[in-house]
């Protein structure tokens, strides 16, 4: 494929050289005429293993070269990667100003030309950013539409500097966040070599998708580190404690508590987060992830409660009281916490559980259920089919398989809050994600 490549710093270079290698033909383009010479000479502008070899061997196969010439690249190329760098302003917000030159440039380059063309946002941006700023740039520059005279796609870029060609080589996947089926039908041309999962989606998911894996590095980074400092207070090497904890690839690093729902709970985490938190403090030790984590798991619960609150009806059904479905343990249930700040603000609160509604006549919790929590556990109903259809607002409290039909097919005049996940899609209709 013609690939025009925008902006030759770390991203840029390292797709120019990577892609020729792989027999496309690359035009590079950046605003530091130093930088095209140095491209047209089969230098590398920045130091990253091997990418050198790469470029020159672009130039001499002819397959490279660079330009500063913009029209010249857009008529000469069927695509264009935007690598242009999207740094942080003083107050953390990000400075679209060279994405936003680069697409007037390439707008006013695309008025010229009759052939589809595609661009594609490579550089990290925030989630509407291509909608917001690039699109409205390129349809206004080139007086053409999106999506129907030009293809527009993004293409998050997830290399590591110093590793940067095999990651190139070997990515965990590309993603692709597309317009419409053209642009990324285009764009997958490219990586459809690639031994990687090809995933498509919208593009501001794709956007959000970059921002995601970062702040996740991030924040693996600052858990590492802190469970580091804790761990050296406490006379033990945090390196042998992280290397057995990312042994376990079923629970610490998988999907499991990967996914956006309700706060957690349980007999288990609340207590030892608090306990390492404290100790910690004690030890003088600083950790402001792991001592935030009891404040963030909170805000999950207002927000709940706030949504059931902004909905006006004070008529609330609460399907699960136990933190996870198949249990009846109530300890430190987020879902409980909900019900009593509900019970409090005075709502007609009833709950359906049936796990804890047995444990109060049967188990061993009964006595907990039925005096330490009365005013909760008076509000416990049998009939699932008699709580919902006297309820206006139904919220999934746990992953009871039962309550997930009411999610699928929300009943009439009624609205459900979805805690859980149950609902196929994301709507904001009669059902609604807590966190989708
Ligand atoms: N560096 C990384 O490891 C990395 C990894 C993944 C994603 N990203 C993202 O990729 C983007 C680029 O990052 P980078 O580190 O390569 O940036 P960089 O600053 O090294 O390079 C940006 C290049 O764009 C050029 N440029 C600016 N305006 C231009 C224009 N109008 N036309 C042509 N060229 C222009 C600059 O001269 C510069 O050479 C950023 O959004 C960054 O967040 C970077």
């Amino acid at each position: 494929m013609r690939i025009s490549i925008f902006g030759l710093g770390y991203v840029g270079a390292v797709c120019a050289g990577c892609l020729s290698t792989r027999g496309h033909n690359v035009l590079g383009v950046d605003i530091s005429a130093a930088k095209i010479d140095m491209i047209n000479q089969g230098k590398s502008p920045i130091v990253e293993p091997g990418l050198e070899e790469l470029l020159a061997e672009g130039v001499k196969t002819g397959r490279l070269r660079g330009t500063t010439n913009v029209s010249e690249a857009i008529l000469a190329s069927d695509l264009s990667m935007l690598c242009v760098g999207t740094p942080s302003k003083l107050n953390g917000d990000l400075e679209l100003d060279y994405i936003e030159e680069v697409c007037r440039q390439i707008g006013t380059a695309l008025r010229d030309k009759n052939e589809r063309h595609t661009v594609v946002v490579r550089s990290t941006v925030l989630p509407g950013t291509v909608h917001n700023v690039v699109i409205p740039a390129l349809e206004q520059y080139s007086g053409k539409k999106a999506g129907v005279d030009f293809g527009v796609a993004v293409n998050p870029e997830f290399l590591r500097e110093s590793t940067a060609i095999k990651d190139y080589n070997f990515p965990p996947m590309t993603v692709i966040g597309e317009l419409d089926k053209a642009s990324g039908d285009a764009l997958e041309a490219i990586y459809a070599e690639l031994d990687a999962p090809i995933v498509r989606k919208d593009i501001a998911v794709a956007e959000m998708i970059k921002y995601t894996c970062n702040v996740w590095h991030a924040a693996k980074v600052t858990f590492a580190n802190e469970i580091g400092n804790i761990a050296k207070a406490a006379g033990v090497d945090g390196r042998e404690v992280m290397e057995v904890v990312c042994m376990d690839h079923k629970l610490n690093l998988s999907q499991y508590y990967m996914r956006p729902g309700f706060a957690f709970g349980g007999s288990c985490l609340p207590k030892d987060v608090r306990a390492l938190s404290y100790r910690a403090g004690q030890w003088d030790v600083d950790a402001p992830l792991i001592s935030s984590l009891m404040r963030s798991n909170a805000v999950q619960v207002q927000k709940a409660y706030d949504m059931i609150d902004n909905h006006g009806s004070r008529k609330v059904a609460l399907l699960g009281l136990s933190f996870k479905a198949g249990t009846d343990d109530l300890r430190e249930s987020p879902q409980l916490e909900l019900a009593e700040m509900l019970i409090g603000k005075g709502f007609n609160l009833s709950i359906f559980d049936s796990n804890v509604e047995y444990a109060r006549d049967h188990g061993a919790n009964g006595h907990y259920i039925k005096n330490e929590i009365a005013h909760v556990s008076a509000l416990l109903k049998s009939d699932l089919d008699k709580v919902v259809a006297e309820a206006d607002v139904i919220v999934l409290g746990n992953a009871d398989p039962r309550f997930e039909k009411l999610a699928k097919q929300v009943p009439a005049g009624k609205k459900v809050i979805d805690l859980i996940g149950f609902m196929p899609e994301r709507t904001n209709g009669a059902a609604e994600g807590i966190c989708w």
